[in-house]
C-alpha cells in the first residue's frame, strides 16, 4: 500500500525519488506524486496510474530536497487530486501520508467550523488543515506538526516538506518508515528496499518518533512527539546482497520468483542449530505455541504450525492475525508467537502481536525484508532471505516460511541437518526441473490447462493433512491473478457438503502426496469424477482417474513444500491466458499496511 520516499542530498532529488518510488511500487498503488522545493517554491506533479517516463519529469525543476508518494486509495477515489502530496492553503509546505486517520469525519467536521476549506475527498487533507490549523498558535511548523499528529487517531505516517527546502519532517505511528545515510545524503522512506541501492547505514524509527532534518548543516534530530523530548540513535546496516530488483530477462517478476525458489528454499534454512537454539528453548517451555500470519503468509502460519505438531509433536494452534479476538482473552506470558509475514508491515499482524505483548506473549517471527517492524517487535527474529519479492502474489516467500518451519520443528527433535539435507535435495530437484527439457514439457501442460480453464467459473482444489494448507493457498493464489472463483478444501469435507457443487466437467484439482491419506484423497477424486468432474492430479504419480496430471517432485519429510509450484504455474499461465497482469493483480497491495 501506499509509500512514501523522501530525499535530501547533493542528488538531483528528482530522479532519486522516482527511482525510490519505482522500487516502491511492489507494494501496490494507483495514483503517484512528487514535490521538489527549489529557489522558486515548490512544484508539485501527480498522476494517475504507473510511473513512466513522462514528459513532465523533465520538466520538473533541479532540486536538492524533495518528497514523493505512491497511494493506494482508501479515502476518495483513484484522481490527480487526490494523489498525495498535498499543499497547504498558502502552499507554505506539502504532506504526504501512509495510513487512515480514523478520526477523520470527527477532525474534518470541527476543521470545517473553524472555516477550512477541502478541496479532496482524502484522509490525508485533514492533516494539511489540521498542520494549518495549530499554525495559528505558532509559526513554528515543527511545533504545529507535533501537535496535530497526536490528535490522528489509527495507523499513520506522514512527511512535511516546507517550501523553505531547507528541512524535511516526518512522523511514524504504526506505518512503516525509516532512514537511509550516505555521506551528505538522507532518505526517508516506507521501506529499506527502495534506497538500499544507496546505502546499507539505516536508522529505524519507533512509533511516534518524528524526524527533523536540516539541510544547512545536514543536521538529523529525531524527537518523541509526545513530549517533544530528543531521542538519541543508532545506525545499523542491512544485507545489501538483498536489494536487487532487476527483472533479468524475464517477462515477468511472477515467472522469475517461481523459478527462484530453487535458491530462496536453501536461504530460508541458512540456520544453524546454535542460531535457532534461543526459539527452540523458549517453545520447549511454553504454554502454548501459536503461529499467525494474514493471506498467504497466514496458510503459511498453519502450515508450519502442521509441521510442529507432525514433526515435533507440539502443541501448536495457527491463528489468522486478523481473528484473534476470542484468544485475546486466554493470551499469557507463558505463550509464544511464532510471526509470518513477508513485508513485516501488515497491519493486522502488527495489532495482533501488540496485543499478544501486552498480555507478556513471547514473538517470534520468520520474515523477508530486513528491518521491517515485525522483525523489530520479535524477541526471536529470523528472515526468510527470499531477496525481495516484487510480484504482489507470493510465492517464493510462501516456500521459504514453510522451508524454515519445517527446519524448526525438525530441529525440535534433534534432525536439525536432515532438514537442511533434505531442502538442499529439493532444490536441487527444482533447479535440474526449470532447467531440463522437462519443465518445458510440462510448460506445454499448464499452457493447455489454462486454455481448458480459461472458459471455466469454478473450480475446487482438494488437499489433505499436508497438503490442506497448500490446497488453500493454491486456490489463493490462482485466484489473485486469474480473478476466477477457485476454492482449496479438505478432501475430508467434500462428503459434508461441496459434493453438491461437482457437476459434469467442473474442474477439480486433486493434490496427493504418496502418504497415509493417498488412499482417502484417490476415493474423493473418484467420487467427484463418478459426477463428472474434470480432474487434474498433482502428484509424483499418474493415475488413471486424472484426466490431467502434473508430475511433481516427491520428498518423504516435506512433499507438500513441492505441490505448491504447479498451483503458481497454473495461476501465472492462466492469468496471461486471460491477458491480466501477473505481477500486479487488480485491487490487491503488496503490503498491507492499513486494517
Ligand atoms: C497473497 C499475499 C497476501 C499476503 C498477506 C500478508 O499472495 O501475498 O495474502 O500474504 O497480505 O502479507 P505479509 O506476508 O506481508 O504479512
Amino acid at each position: 500500500m501506499c509509500g512514501i520516499f523522501g530525499y535530501a542530498g547533493k542528488k538531483d532529488a528528482g530522479s532519486v525519488i522516482i527511482e525510490g518510488l519505482k522500487r516502491l511500487e511492489y507494494r501496490g498503488y494507483d495514483s503517484w506524486g512528487v514535490a521538489l522545493a527549489s529557489k522558486d517554491g515548490i512544484e508539485v506533479i501527480k498522476k494517475v496510474g504507473a510511473i513512466g517516463d513522462f514528459e513532465e519529469l523533465e520538466k520538473l525543476p533541479f532540486s536538492n530536497i524533495g518528497i514523493g508518494h505512491t497511494r493506494w486509495a482508501t479515502h476518495g477515489g483513484v484522481s490527480n487530486v487526490n494523489a498525495h502530496p498535498h499543499f497547504s492553503a498558502d502552499k507554505s509546505f506539502v504532506v504526504a501520508q501512509n495510513g487512515i486517520v480514523e478520526n477523520y469525519q470527527e477532525l474534518k467536521n470541527t476543521l470545517i467550523t473553524k472555516n477550512h476549506k477541502f478541496i479532496t475527498e482524502t484522509d490525508t487533507e485533514v492533516i494539511v488543515r489540521l498542520i494549518e490549523e495549530k499554525l495559528k498558535s505558532t509559526d513554528n511548523l515543527f511545533d504545529a506538526i507535533k501537535k496535530a499528529f497526536v490528535d490522528l487517531k489509527g495507523r499513520n505516517t506522514i512527511i512535511i516538506l516546507p517550501t523553505s527546502g531547507k528541512e524535511v519532517y516526518a512522523v511514524r505511528n504504526g506505518s512503516p518508515l525509516v532512514i537511509g545515510i550516505a555521506q551528505g545524503e538522507i532518505f526517508i522512506a516506507s521501506d529499506t528496499l527502495s534506497f538500499g541501492n544507496h546505502t546499507n547505514r539505516v536508522i529505524y524509527l519507533n512509533n511516534y518518533e518524528m524526524i527533523a532534518y536540516k539541510t544547512e548543516n545536514e543536521q538529523l534530530d529525531i524527537y518523541n512527539v509526545n513530549n517533544g523530548n530528543k531521542i538519541s540513535y543508532q545506525e545499523s546496516l542491512i544485507e545489501q546482497d538483498n536489494v536487487d530488483i532487476e527483472i533479468q530477462g524475464h517477462d515477468h517478476y511472477m515467472i522469475k520468483e517461481i523459478f527462484e525458489q530453487k535458491d530462496t528454499i536453501r536461504n530460508a534454512v541458512q540456520y544453524s542449530i546454535e542460531e535457532l537454539h534461543d526459539l527452540i528453548e523458549a517453545i520447549n517451555k511454553s504454554n502454548h505455541v501459536y503461529t499467525v500470519g494474514a493471506g498467504t503468509a497466514g496458510f503459511a502460519a498453519g502450515q508450519i504450525a502442521y509441521y510442529l505438531r507432525k514433526i515435533a509433536k507440539i502443541n501448536v494452534t495457527e491463528l489468522k492475525s486478523y481473528d484473534i479476538d476470542s484468544y485475546k482473552e486466554i493470551f499469557c506470558d507463558k505463550d509464544l508467537i511464532i510471526a509470518v509475514s513477508q513485508s513485516g508491515e501488515t497491519a493486522d499482524t502488527i495489532e495482533a502481536l501488540e496485543i499478544a505483548k501486552n498480555k507478556g506473549v513471547k514473538i517470534a517471527s520468520i520474515v523477508n525484508m530486513q528491518g521491517s517492524t515485525i522483525t523489530r517487535i520479535s524477541d526471536y527474529q529470523f528472515l526468510s532471505r527470499s531477496g525481495p519479492e516484487i510480484c504482489v502474489a507470493s510465492t517464493k516467500a510462501f516456500t521459504a516460511q514453510i522451508s524454515w518451519g519445517f527446519l524448526l520443528a525438525m530441529s525440535l527433535v534433534g534432525k536439525h541437518d536432515d532438514a537442511v539435507n533434505e531442502i538442499y535435495r529439493i532444490s536441487e530437484m527444482l533447479e535440474n526441473y526449470f532447467r531440463s527439457k522437462k519443465f518445458f514439457k510440462s510448460e506445454k501442460v499448464f499452457k493447455e490447462i489454462a486454455k481448458n480453464f480459461a472458459n471455466k467459473e469454478h473450480f475446487f482444489v482438494l488437499g489433505k493433512g499436508q497438503n490442506y494448507y497448500i490446497a488453500l493457498e493454491g486456490a489463493l493464489k490462482i485466484k489473485e491473478i486469474t480473478y476466477k472463483h477457485f476454492e482449496g478444501f479438505s478432501a475430508g469435507e467434500l462428503k459434508h457438503g461441496v459434493i453438491a457443487l461437482i457437476e459434469k466437467e467442473t474442474p477439480v484439482i486433486a493434490i496427493i502426496s504418496d502418504d497415509e491419506y493417498k488412499e482417502d484423497m484417490l476415493s474423493a477424486v473418484a467420487q467427484v469424477k463418478a459426477r463428472g468432474a474434470f480432474v487434474v492430479g498433482i502428484s509424483d504419480q499418474d493415475n488413471q482417474l486424472f484426466n490431467t496430471f502434473i508430475p511433481s517432485c516427491k520428498s518423504d519429510y516435506i512433499d507438500s513444500l513441492t505441490k505448491i509450484i504447479p498451483f503458481q504455474l497454473i495461476s501465472y499461465y492462466l492469468g496471461i491466458q486471460l491477458g491480466n497482469s501477473p505481477d500486479k493483480p487488480r485491487n490487491l497491495a503488496k503490503s498491507v499496511t492499513v486494517k
